[in-house]
């Protein structure tokens, strides 16, 4: 084991914008409304998780705030991430929507707000949508803004028009859509990239590549791809409502992958989503 890499859940990456972001946190997409959502988000906090990944389009980020409320830890310990949904694209209904989830969330700040896909009528709402966050990040109502499903063309629209570097850009990001160059553009703008599907929704799991590293490391395959984005130097937010999945998939720092393995698991990129389309593909 080397130290090159974070060493447990209370490894943090700093962003560009000044704060630290926990390396692994809980993505809570497709959990149900109430208890579901709120056992998975205390299960996660008492397994020394400290971040938790939300959005509008969820419609659970009642039952988030609850669940930290619900929790042994200050509102501060805890990293919350949502994220601005198509229709409120623009630079006032970005600013009414952040202040709506915060408010369903029954917080005064979101740790991380981020615009969920460039999928807006124009790239000029985009944008707007882009100041609105600047604006939202400097009444301290975000600490920290960025962007989900951003492709290199995105971002590099963005960035010639805002001073602001997105802090993070959110993606689908697992072996088998491996970008090489998504990932070195964010890393030479020091935009941190973060994982969605990190475990390809368990729809890749009985690939044999990934198995026959998980047979011979005696982890999971799950594991294998979590460990597989921490050594990329990816946030990693895996989605479980059961409480020993929960766990087992935080179970990735006392492990490290060989440079063969590693290469093993780029090679499968070229599959196919498993999330909701190809952000490239967005004017
Ligand atoms: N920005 C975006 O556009 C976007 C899009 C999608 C997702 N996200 C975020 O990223 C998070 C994670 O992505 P995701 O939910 O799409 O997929 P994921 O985390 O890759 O996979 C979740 C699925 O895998 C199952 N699972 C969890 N742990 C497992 C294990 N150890 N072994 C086998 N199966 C396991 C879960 O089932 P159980 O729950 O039944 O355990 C669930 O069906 C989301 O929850 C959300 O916060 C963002």
């Amino acid at each position: 084991m080397t130290d090159r890499f974070p060493t447990g859940l209370d490894s943090t990456y700093r962003l560009n914008q000044g704060i630290e972001i926990p390396c692994f946190g809980l993505g809570v997409f497709q959990m149900g409304p109430g208890a579901e959502t709120e056992r998975a988000v205390r299960w996660a906090l008492e397994s020394e998780y400290r971040m938790i990944d939300t959005a509008t389009l969820y419609k659970n980020e009642a039952d988030v705030g609850n669940g930290v409320r619900a929790s042994e830890f200050e509102r501060s310990d805890v990293f919350v991430t949502t994220k601005l949904w198509h229709t409120d694209h623009g630079y006032e209904s970005s600013q009414r929507a952040c202040r709506e989830s915060l408010q369903r969330l029954g917080f005064d700040y979101v740790d991380l707000y981020l615009i969920h896909w460039p999928r807006a009528p124009t790239p000029a709402d985009r944008l707007a949508s882009w100041r609105g966050l600047v604006k939202l990040q400097k009444e301290g109502l975000c600490r920290a803004i960025g962007v989900s499903n951003y492709s290199v063309r995105h971002l590099q629209e963005l960035l010639a028009d805002s001073e602001v570097v997105p802090a993070v850009n959110q993606v689908e990001f697992h072996p088998f859509v491996y970008d090489p160059e998504l990932l070195t553009f964010c890393g030479d703008h020091g935009i941190r990239l973060e994982a969605y599907s990190p475990i390809t929704r368990g729809r890749r799991l009985d690939d044999p590549t990934v198995g026959g590293i998980a047979r011979a490391r005696k982890r999971s395959p799950a594991q294998v791809l979590l460990r597989w984005g921490i050594q990329h130097g990816i946030v990693e937010i895996p989605k479980s409502i059961h409480q020993e999945r929960i766990i087992e998939n935080a179970q990735v720092f006392d492990f490290e992958l060989g440079p063969n393995e590693m290469s093993a698991l780029d090679g499968l990129a070229g599959g196919a989503r498993v999330g909701a389309g190809n952000p490239a593909e967005i004017p």
